[in-house]
């Protein structure tokens, strides 16, 4: 999809479709008024039949307005003026583009980013319209065998804006087009299956992302675990007949000496549970449980494409997590490559168990802060729910500018304690710790579990299990939280 910006009036910018608001007891919008008067009060005439009341949402296709240039004008409701805020904003868009993505036209021009709304702003709207016209035209059956009819013509759309700041707004435009790619990804991957969506094609799909952009790709297959001492990661892997594979993609688009911005993706490409086997209902969305890796490579894209001036360090530690004959069982003890020994009590509780050992890696680096982000935790879900995601950090200055890269991506995460008391949850009687913390608090133990590995530096952990994918008829994954990393990015940047 294709953008561009203009500050104009309505009754000049001529397109297949131009779309305007109505405020609620049929309440032209500023432009609509300009229109209104160009069409001669046609528009008026039409409200006035009550076919449009401007209620949130609803939508009314005219044809051929007289004097107006564009062949189409949708009217689209924006509720109650006084109350049209960004949530009433994304409901209105949200709207118009269903209508334009049903029409057989090629370009619109949308006269809503030019609403100003109470509580978003201007840049806010913009990045919204550009991530929703995207979404709207996601095609999640690409493996359907008629795929390839094409279904949406709509290519171009003119977004007005009321401000006169048409470069700023071009940066955004430009930005949230590059998260939009980076969502397109993390969502394709994350909905392909776990036959084709394996460890190993995860790699190749890092490996490609490094021929296409300026990125470092390597990858360290079983016999470097085994060097490096990576035993958590690999007692998950050994029930698998599918070889794991430890993914590091790398875009430096920093100073050579600056320190690495390091983003940390759980890839698990399928989770059964292992010998700890997971209750069949639904089990097919634990393809989903890569879906941290996928946003990880998602987010590296959008650096590329967005030229970042950071070094920036994607690290996925890729498996599955299945119960063969070999496969690791409930009382078995591993030791991680951190040499601090795990009893895996229960063998679903594998995420950690891979993250531990890429976080131990990590340490390399020297990074000035790692993030990880993981489908974690079932608790996660029951906490909070599927608009945020469970954010964790020791450091209160991360976690404000996690929240804060959240709140304006849309995208939002909420803040979770990392208190030790939580810590005493873990202890074993046999290793150092065990791999579960009991059913009180199961996100936060996870989190304490991480903690133990990530005392050498800045760290902080997203729980994406509730915010990654949405189950049920619009089964899918989201792309989430692609928006939030690369704003944190593009927040690093601007603070250089
Ligand atoms: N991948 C799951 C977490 C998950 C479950 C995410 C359901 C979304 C929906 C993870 O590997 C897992 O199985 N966690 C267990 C941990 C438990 C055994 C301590 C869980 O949440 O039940
Ligand atoms: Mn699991
Ligand atoms: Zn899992």
């Amino acid at each position: 999809m294709e953008f561009n910006i203009k500050n104009t009036t309505a009754d000049k910018q001529r397109a297949a479709c131009t779309v305007i608001g109505v405020y609620e007891s049929a309440q032209l919008s500023a432009t609509g008024e300009l229109l209104d008067s160009t069409s001669l009060g046609y528009l008026s005439e039409i409200l006035a039949t009550g076919d449009m009341q401007g209620k949130i949402g609803s939508t009314l296709l005219l044809h051929k307005v007289p004097l107006i240039t564009s062949p189409r004008v949708l009217l689209v409701g924006l509720g109650k003026a006084d109350e049209f805020n960004g949530k009433a904003f994304l409901t209105a868009v949200n709207a118009a583009l269903s209508a334009l993505n049903k029409l057989n036209i090629s370009n619109a021009a949308l006269y809503l980013t030019s609403e100003i709304t109470t509580d978003q702003n201007q840049a806010w709207q913009l990045e919204q319209t550009v991530i929703a016209a995207h979404a709207q035209q996601y095609q999640p059956g690409k493996l359907k065998s008629n795929a390839h009819e094409k279904t949406h013509t709509l290519k171009k759309i003119t977004l007005i804006i009321s401000d006169k700041s048409l470069k700023s707004a071009e940066i955004t435009i430009s930005n949230a087009s590059a998260i939009a790619k980076g969502m397109t990804l993390a969502q394709d991957l994350g909905n392909l299956p776990g036959n084709i969506c394996t460890p190993s094609y995860l790699a190749e799909q890092a490996k490609s992302l490094a021929k296409t952009y300026p990125l470092k790709c390597e990858i360290l297959d079983r016999k470097d675990m085994e060097k490096l001492g990576m035993g958590a990661l690999l007692a998950v892997a050994q029930g698998s007949a599918e070889p794991p594979k430890f993914i590091i993609l790398r875009h430096n688009g920093g100073n050579k000496n600056d320190q690495p911005i390091v983003l940390v993706g759980k890839g698990i490409t399928f989770d059964s549970g292992g010998i700890s086997i997971k209750p069949g209902a639904e089990m097919d969305e634990m393809k989903y449980d890569m879906c941290g890796a996928a946003s990880v490579l998602g987010t590296l894209l959008a650096a590329a494409e967005l030229k970042l001036a950071l070094n920036v360090i994607g690290v996925i530690p890729a498996s599955e997590n299945l119960p063969d004959g070999m496969a690791v069982k409930p009382g078995d003890i591993v030791k991680s490559m951190a040499g601090l020994t795990i009893e895996i009590l229960n063998t679903d509780a594998e995420g950690r168990l891979v993250l531990c050992d890429a976080l131990t890696y990590v340490e390399r680096f020297e990074p000035e802060v790692v993030i990880d982000v993981a489908t974690l935790t079932g608790a996660c879900v029951i906490a909070l729910g599927q608009h945020a995601s469970g954010l964790y950090s020791s450091s209160d200055e991360l976690a404000a500018e996690i929240t804060a890269a959240g709140t304006t991506s849309h995208d939002r995460a909420w803040r979770m304690p990392l208190w030790d008391d939580y810590q005493a949850q873990l202890d074993s009687n046999f290793a150092d710790m065990g791999n579960i913390g009991g059913r009180a608090g199961g996100s936060i133990t996870a989190a304490c579990f991480l903690a133990r590995f990530t005392k050498k530096y800045n760290w902080a952990h997203l729980d994406i299990a509730g915010t990654a994918w949405k189950s049920g008829k619009d089964k899918g994954s989201t792309g989430r939280p692609v928006p939030l990393l690369t704003h944190f990015l593009l927040g690093r940047v601007s603070k250089k």
